[in-house]
C-alpha cells in the first residue's frame, strides 16, 4: 500500500526534528512489521494529513514498546532481525524507545484533544499490561480473567484507542469501531498463543510450545488446567525445558480435553463480536474481512 510507505515518511519527518544523526540511523534498523494499526486507522478514517500523522504517532508508540518490550524479555530478534539491543545494547533500546515515544507525544499533543486522551490513556493501559505480564509469569496463573485483562491491556488497548481515534477524526460512531478494535485486538492476541502450540518452529521462527516454558499460561493452558486430571502433573511441566514424552503429553491432552479445539472457538467468537459491531456501518467490508482472515484460518 502507497500510502503506508507516506506514514513511514512521516515517521522520519517527526524524528529529523531531534536534529541527532543516530536517531536517524536506528530508525532505518527498525522493520516497520505489518502496521496492522495503520492499515486499520486509514481503513476507518480514509487517508488525509491528520490521519497520516495518527498512523505515525501510533505506529512509534508501539515500536517504543517494543523497543523497552525486548530489553524485558531480552530478546535477540525483531520481526525477523536482529533487535536493537542485540545490535547495539540495552541503555540504545530504551533511550530511543523514550525519543520515539515522547516524540510521538509532542505531535499528539498537537491534535484533536479526544483523540489526544483516548491514543495517550491506551499507553498507560499497554504499560500496566506489560508490567501484568511479567507479574503473571513469576508462578503459575489459572485465572483466565486475569490472563484476560492482561492480554486486554497489553495487546488490545491501542489498536482500540487507534480504531476510535480513526472514527473521531471523520465523525463515525466511535464506540462502535472501538468495540471492533478491543476485539480484534483480544482475538489477535489469542491465535497468536494459539499458534505457539499448533504451528512448528520453521513456521514460527521461534521454537513451538514455547510460551508455557517461558512462563506463559495461554489460553489453551487455563482450558487444559481446568479439564486435565491430573493438573499437578501439568504444573510441574510448567516453565521447564520439556522433553519428548513430556510434549507428547501435553499435546495429546490438549486434544483428548477440547481445551486447544475451545481455546480456537473462543477466538473466533470474540472474532464475530468485532464483526457485529460494525457490520452495518458503511464501508465496513474490509474490516470484516480483516478479521475473517485472522480467524477464518488453519489452526
Ligand atoms: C509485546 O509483548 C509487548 C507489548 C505489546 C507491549 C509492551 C509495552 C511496554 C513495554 C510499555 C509501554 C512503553 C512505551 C515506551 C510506550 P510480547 O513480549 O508478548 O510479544 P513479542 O513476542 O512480540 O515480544
Ligand atoms: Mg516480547
Amino acid at each position: 500500500m502507497e500510502v503506508l510507505e507516506e506514514v513511514k515518511s512521516k515517521i522520519e519527518e517527526f524524528i529529523r526534528v531531534c536534529d541527532y544523526p543516530k536517531v536517524n540511523i536506528l530508525l532505518k534498523e527498525l522493520s516497520s512489521g505489518k502496521m496492522l494499526r495503520s492499515k486499520l486507522i486509514l481503513k476507518i478514517a480514509g487517508v488525509s494529513e491528520e490521519s497520516i500523522k495518527l498512523c505515525a504517532v501510533v505506529e512509534m508508540i508501539h515500536a517504543a514498546s517494543l523497543l523497552h518490550d525486548d530489553v524485558i524479555d531480552e530478546a535477540s530478534t525483531r520481526r525477523g532481525k536482529p533487535s536493537i539491543n542485540a545490535l547495539y545494547d540495552n541503555k540504545t533500546s530504551i533511550m530511543f524507545g523514550d525519543i520515539l515515544y515522547s516524540r510521538a507525544f509532542t505531535e499528539l499533543s498537537q491534535m484533536d484533544k479526544r483523540v489526544a486522551y483516548h491514543i495517550s490513556n491506551a499507553v498507560t493501559k499497554l504499560s500496566i499490561g506489560e508490567m501484568m505480564d511479567v507479574d503473571l509469569t513469576v508462578s503459575f496463573n489459572s485465572s483466565y480473567e486475569l490472563y484476560l485483562d492482561m492480554i486486554y491491556k497489553k495487546t488490545a488497548s491501542l489498536i482500540e484507542a487507534s480504531a476510535k481515534a480513526a472514527a473521531i477524526l471523520v465523525g463515525l460512531d466511535d464506540k462502535k469501531y472501538a468495540v471492533y478494535g478491543k476485539n480484534l485486538g483480544l482475538a489477535f492476541q489469542m491465535v497468536d498463543d494459539i499458534l505457539d502450540i499448533t504451528q512448528d518452529e520453521e513456521t514460527l521462527g521461534k521454537p513451538s510450545m514455547h510460551d508455557f516454558v517461558e512462563g506463559k499460561v495461554t489460553i489453551p493452558y487455563l482450558y487444559l488446567y481446568d479439564r486435565v486430571e491430573d493438573n499437578e502433573y501439568l504444573k510441574s511441566l510448567y516453565k521447564k525445558e520439556l522433553n519428548k514424552d513430556e510434549l507428547d503429553w501435553l499435546k495429546v491432552q490438549l486434544k483428548e480435553t477440547k481445551a486447544l479445539e475451545d481455546a480456537i472457538k473462543e477466538a473466533k467468537n470474540i472474532g464475530l463480536l468485532a464483526i457485529n459491531s460494525i457490520k452495518d456501518e458503511k464501508n465496513s467490508e474490509d474490516l470484516i474481512k480483516i478479521m475473517k482472515a485472522m480467524i477464518e484460518r488453519d489452526f
